[in-house]
């Protein structure tokens, strides 16, 4: 078989009266006036063959249908009428010899960019949808991005290796995947929700400087930005502090943005404690791509006699300015919002017509009112209660209304470092402290840790982009002693410890150099990079949102023999 001399995005006027073989599917065929016009496409792109009635392989030409597969030879001429819109729309192929090397049925989804199939019917015919030019831009895209961080890590003298996948389970937060073991009944592996512990052996191996284009897998809620499976760059690094890696991964966005889409990103990035994140922002991922800052409204309404304030420790607003045409209807679906989002009530009170109206206007004093210092159209939204969930509930209200007039520049890139996070976090139900990352994050200070654990504070960072977290990491434990404080100051027992972690615990006592990094989840940076609000987008095979796969139809019931060699017994 020739191989093919030009992809389908080539061809221009420099080529006229070059003989060309191309190679495809037949993305249009229109038979106009006599002449027969095939848009042959290609993952690079289309170009428009013509097939002559006197040319002795018309009658092959009429028989090509929609994704037939076609090879052909011919001579490129200049197009009678030019189409702007197409990189090859300058010229034409008139055809000499074509060959039909595969027919194809009807798809059952257009192969176009635009396309109303539904989502599942997308994932069920994946191979169909992926011949979308959009969606194979999307994959494209993730190589570019995936070959770019790779090369700035290797110039950085990381080495690429690999970890197991049949692991044991660690403590990231999530649930895991587990698979059963053959040879020990009644035993599992657990797949990697991170590389995390093999990380920072290989740091005590003495390997230095390490990263992996590592598959994770976390059995959690899944949303727009959360796969069941997922890739991250893992990343660690010997005799580091928080700065060097920060700068790395700078590096990496500074040359990764540059390659891929062109695009100068200004460093350092900006740097926000945790505290502040949710005191302005009310979120640990602020999107910086727009003000509409979250502010305390104490003052004025803790003394003001309603059960919505009373005895509440915060009573935290957001001010929006033009908010004239917010109706009733819609301040019941931000409440709705914030009562999804850990808020109790929504109380507003707005300036309309010289007028303070709202659900709370009557109960403020004309003092009160004044002191708020509401313009004509601004709209204030309240909400009373603990710190945390106000902030949050506040803060998906931010979203919300800055979605809805447009006030997020798209074309941003906004990087944020959110730092200065608390080391643990205490669960009131079950009465313990979990590990705000994970339990292998070093505190500031381990005598805070010891003392006082609630106050301790850690040497983590997370890495924000336009409102989405892209990457997590820290500083590691280095000594045993502090590593043991801390599994103990979470719970574990000394034989939980020596059952889940001796082994690591037992490494630390070996010479282990200080050490620290972070994974960024490579599917939500292609999936940023490429604007879209959807991570299956970027993901080859993703699952669904319940965790399934449409076209492979797993999880999927075994063979009796399966289950019996495992000796599992699947109950009904
Ligand atoms: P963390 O749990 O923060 O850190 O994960 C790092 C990054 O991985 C991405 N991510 C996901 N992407 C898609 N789907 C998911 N379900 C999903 N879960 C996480 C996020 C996140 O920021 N071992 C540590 C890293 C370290 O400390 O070095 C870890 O896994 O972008």
């Amino acid at each position: 078989m020739q191989t093919y001399t030009h992809h389908n995005n080539e061809l221009s006027m420099a080529h006229l009266g070059n003989e060309v073989y191309l190679k495809g599917w037949a993305a249009k065929v229109r038979n106009l006036g006599g002449l027969i016009f095939i848009d042959l496409r290609d993952r690079k792109g289309v170009t428009q063959l013509v097939v002559k009635p006197e040319n002795p392989f018309y009658e092959l030409a009429l028989k090509i249908r929609n994704e037939y597969v076609i090879e052909a030879k011919g001579i490129v001429i200049e197009r009678e009428s030019k189409n702007k819109q197409l990189h090859t729309g300058e010229i034409e192929v008139d055809v000499k010899e074509l060959i039909l090397l595969n027919s194809a049925e009807t798809p059952p989804i257009t192969i176009s960019d635009n396309t109303d199939a539904l989502e599942d019917t997308r994932l069920k015919y994946r191979y169909l949808d992926l011949r979308r030019p959009v969606m194979q831009n999307y994959l494209i895209k993730r190589h570019q991005i995936t070959q770019a961080i790779r090369q700035v890590l290797v110039d950085e003298g990381f080495l690429e290796l690999e970890t197991p996948i049949l692991g044991k389970s660690t403590p990231e937060g999530a649930r895991d995947y587990l698979v059963p073991s053959r040879l020990y009944p009644g035993t599992f592996y657990a797949l990697p929700q991170s590389p995390q512990i093999y990380k920072q052996l290989f740091m005590v191996a003495g390997l230095e400087r390490y990263f992996q284009v590592a598959r994770c897998f976390r059995d959690e809620d899944l949303r727009a930005d959360r796969q069941p499976e997922f890739t991250q760059i893992d990343i660690e690094a010997s005799f580091v502090d928080m700065d060097d890696i920060q700068a790395i991964i700078e590096k990496i966005m500074v040359k990764t943005f540059k390659k891929v889409l062109n695009t100068d990103i200004q460093t350092p990035f900006l740097k926000m404690s945790y505290q502040e994140a949710m005191e302005k922002y009310g979120s640990d991922k602020p999107d910086m791509r727009y003000e509409l800052l979250i502010q305390d409204y104490n003052d004025v309404f803790k003394t003001i006699d309603l059960p919505l304030f009373k005895g509440k420790s915060h009573v935290r607003g957001l001010l929006f300015e033009q908010g004239q045409t917010i109706t009733r209807k819609r301040i019941d679906q931000y409440t709705e919002v914030v009562k999804k989002n850990h808020g109790d009530m929504l109380a507003y009170i707005r300036m309309q017509d010289g007028q303070i109206t709202g659900s709370i206007a009557k109960f403020l004093t004309e003092e009160q009112v004044k002191s708020l210092k509401l313009s004509e159209g601004s709209i204030l939204f309240l909400v009373a209660g603990e710190f945390e969930p106000v902030s949050q509930a506040l803060g998906a209200l931010r979203i919300e209304i800055a979605n809805e007039f447009k006030l997020i520049d798209e074309n941003a890139f906004k990087f944020l470092w959110v730092v200065d996070w608390p080391l643990l976090e205490y669960s009131e139900e079950e009465k313990r402290f979990y590990a705000k990352h994970h339990p292998f994050t070093a505190p500031v200070d381990a005598k805070i840790l010891k003392d006082d654990p609630k106050n301790a504070m850690a040497k983590a960072y997370d890495i924000v982009l336009n409102g989405y977290e892209i990457g997590g990491g820290s500083i590691r434990i280095h000594s045993q002693e502090v590593q043991r404080l801390m599994f103990d100051t979470l719970g574990l027992s000394q034989e939980d410890i020596t059952n889940r972690f001796g082994f690591f615990v037992d490494a630390l006592k070996y010479g282990t150099p200080p050490h620290g990094g972070l994974a960024l989840g490579l599917d939500r940076v292609v999936m940023l990079m490429t604007k879209t609000a959807n991570i299956k987008d970027v993901v080859a095979f993703p699952k669904t949102q319940s965790a399934k796969d449409m076209m492979m139809q797993a999880p999927s019931d075994v063979d009796q023999k399966q289950l019996d060699e495992l000796m599992i017994k699947v109950g009904k």
